[in-house]
């Protein structure tokens, strides 16, 4: 069965490992690649110094109150209210206090997953964080079910939930944040203008409809701050993309960290045509310069980290 492994030149090497009689089992760490504990460690150090995933991933209750004005951290002449809503959905403690796991997986949201039979080895890890609200109930055998934190984009509610224009697209979302059962939903809802209302109906259906989730909402410093320490490492990100925030915060409460789906390339190893989402007919906009983020410097700087043994990227099918 050929194996993706992440080498030294640009793309990934295939290996053909047909012959060889190893045992394949679903566990996370099932290749030749090896974790580098040391430079995991010194990693979250670093990372330390320019936030605190425990404090940065959401605004706490103590801190704001209804009727206070907030200024976008990317339209910072714009500004929101701090609604009762919002205010009610804001948690008291961290989500993440005092939370370690041995193994967490990232699932970015790339074509690549399809047929990757990654499901399994997904929903093996002990923290699994997903991004956008990603569809996985069709998809579940390569991308898993298992979720405990997933993000949302405001945008997303407008892509993939035609901004609530009706009972059914209302219907729809409502179902989705169900499904999400205890987990914790991650909103940055203070990072431009576009999105104000989009949050707001969301706050208010996840109240009126005493939806199960745990919200967050990122503090006003933790961009800036990610952005930040990739810069002093010479990654010369524009704006971190939802994946890699997910990583930089993941470092602080992750012993071991496992990324799937992060692959910003339209062609895959074999160049075969890769989607750009696996679950909707979005169209590669990560080259134009429209476009606030630098993927693809992103996945250099991951694929380095992974060579070293700090994180391990998957980018074909799993074992
Ligand atoms: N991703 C990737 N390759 C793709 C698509 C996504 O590596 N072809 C990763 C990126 O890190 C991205 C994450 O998966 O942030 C989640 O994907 P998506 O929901 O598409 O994020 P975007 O909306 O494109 O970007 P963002 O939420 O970061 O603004």
């Amino acid at each position: 069965r050929a194996e993706v492994v992440i080498n030294d030149s640009s793309s990934p090497a295939v290996v053909d490992r047909s012959n060889e009689s190893i045992k394949h089992n679903i566990k996370p760490a099932s290749s030749k690649w090896r974790h580098n504990q040391t430079l995991s460690l010194k990693i979250r150090k670093q990372i330390l110094k320019f936030l605190d995933a425990e404090k940065d991933i959401s605004v706490l209750k103590g801190t704001l109150k209804p009727g206070d004005i907030i200024h976008y951290v990317f339209d910072r002449d714009s500004t929101m209210n701090v609604s009762q809503n919002l205010y009610e959905l804001l948690p008291r403690t961290s989500p993440l206090k005092g939370k370690q796991f041995p193994s967490c997986a990232i699932v970015g949201n790339s074509g690549v997953l399809l047929s990757s039979g990654c499901g399994p080895e997904i929903d093996a890890h002990s923290f699994v964080i997903r991004c956008n609200l990603a569809p996985v109930q069709e998809y579940s055998q390569d991308v898993g079910m298992k979720t405990d934190l997933v993000t949302m984009n405001p945008s997303v509610i407008q892509r993939a939930f035609e901004d609530l224009v009706n009972e059914t697209w209302r219907e729809k979302l409502l179902q989705r944040l169900h499904s999400l059962n205890g987990s914790i939903l991650w909103i940055p809802a203070f990072m431009a203008k576009g999105g104000k209302e989009r949050v707001e109906w969301v706050n208010e259906l996840i109240l009126k409809h005493h939806i199960n989730v745990r919200t967050a909402y990122p503090s006003l410093r933790l961009l800036h701050a990610v952005r930040g320490y990739w810069l002093t490492n010479k990654v010369h990100i524009k704006r971190p993309t939802t994946g890699l925030l997910m990583y930089t915060l993941a470092t602080r409460f992750c012993n071991q960290i496992y990324l799937y789906g992060f692959w910003p390339f339209p062609l895959d190893q074999n160049q075969n045509p890769v989607k750009y989402h696996y679950y909707d007919s979005l169209k590669y906009g990560y080259t134009s310069q429209a476009s606030p983020h630098t993927m693809p410097l992103e996945f250099k700087a991951l694929k380095t980290l992974h060579q070293q043994g700090a994180l391990k990227l998957t980018v074909g099918e799993c074992d």
